[in-house]
């Protein structure tokens, strides 16, 4: 059934697990995180951007939502809209038939620019007033997405914001955090801790000065009630850009968010963890690999189903290591 993100998070703050929230535009990935959630027992949040709202169209990312939840009538699942640039985004996705949205007001309506404290209250308390009066949960942000280690935004990611941020941009501030969610009343809060979207995070692996784990546990002493949110927690795992690589790909060493951080950050307060990249990763080195090896097939169905098979394997993965098994 379709529920709403607050009664997935409550039940996981109650239990002590976090969820994985999937990015999907189409329909092999919707596929994927459904069997991936029905093998394990987990709950189901799928999140669609405004870029995956635009690819697929309004209506089939609806129905395709209404189908997963038709076809697993016995898993809970969360329609979300990731990073809602505006009031008027919010909106259109509530009309749609989302169970919850998120109003990033961190950045101003273009998506770059990171905006003031007192334009993102405004935005996203008026968010809210619009989604509980109709049972939709809301997520803010505060605090930009970026590298601690450049001050820049995901390099192949056009949400991030413009230029050079400032380092305090860049970790959300605990006082400031419990000021906006008493402001606001979110349902869950997304904070800045050195993450970013994309594949290209950390040029090592990431040690405590460029992902803050520590804040989270400072934000979480402060607000404790509050669900707090992870964006850009692709893990982005080494022997899948192995697989890339070998079959003729051309990716940059770069690391992800380890496994084991996300696990520490759950511990302390983190109920739902983005991703994106993981999947697109797990599927563009199987369709490679696939590809490469069988240069004489052409039916797409023939590589699109290793590729959905690759993007089960990581949200399986991933809902056993947040603990979701029996969860659902
Ligand atoms: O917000 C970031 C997600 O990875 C979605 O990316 O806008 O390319 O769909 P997208
Ligand atoms: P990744 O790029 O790390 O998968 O993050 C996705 C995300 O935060 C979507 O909102
Ligand atoms: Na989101
Ligand atoms: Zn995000």
């Amino acid at each position: 059934a379709l529920v709403s993100m607050r009664e997935l998070l409550d039940h996981a703050a109650e239990h002590g697990y976090g969820i994985p929230a999937f990015n999907v535009n189409n329909l092999e990935q919707v596929q994927a995180v459904m069997a991936a959630a029905d093998e394990v027992g987990a709950p189901v949040i799928l999140q669609a951007s405004a870029g995956a709202r635009k690819y697929a169209g309004e209506s089939f990312i609806k129905y395709l939502v209404q189908a997963a939840v038709e076809a697993y009538p016995h898993i809970p699942v969360c329609m979300h809209q990731d990073h809602g640039q505006s009031p008027a985004v919010c909106e259109g996705a509530i009309r749609l038939g989302f169970s919850s949205v998120m109003m990033d007001g961190s950045l101003m309506e273009d998506g770059k620019t990171p905006a003031s404290y007192e334009y993102n209250v405004d935005v996203t308390r008026r968010v809210v007033e619009m989604a509980h009066r109709v049972g939709v949960s809301v997520e803010g942000e505060l605090g930009c997405l970026g590298s601690l280690e450049t001050g820049m935004a995901g390099e192949e990611d056009g949400h991030g914001a413009a230029g050079k941020l400032d380092h305090s941009a860049l970790l959300t501030d605990p006082e400031q955090a419990a000021e906006f969610v008493r402001a606001t009343q979110v349902d869950a809060l997304a904070i800045a801790i050195g993450t970013s979207h994309g594949a290209y995070k950390f040029t090592r692996p990431p040690t405590g000065d460029v992902l803050a784990i520590g804040r989270v546990k400072e934000i979480h002493a402060r607000i404790p009630n509050t669900h707090l949110v992870m964006h850009g927690s692709s893990s982005v795992p080494q022997e899948l850009l192995a697989v890339i690589n070998q079959y003729g790909g051309k990716m940059k060493e770069t690391y992800g968010v380890p496994v084991k951080e996300i696990q520490e950050a759950i511990r302390h307060g983190v109920r739902k963890i983005n991703i994106d990249t993981d999947i697109r990763l797990a599927m563009t080195g199987a369709v490679r690999k696939f590809l490469h090896e069988n240069p004489d097939k052409f039916d797409a169905r023939e590589w699109l189903k290793p590729a959905r098979e690759a993007a089960k394997q990581v949200c399986k993965q991933r809902y056993l290591e947040f603990g979701c098994e029996g969860m659902g």
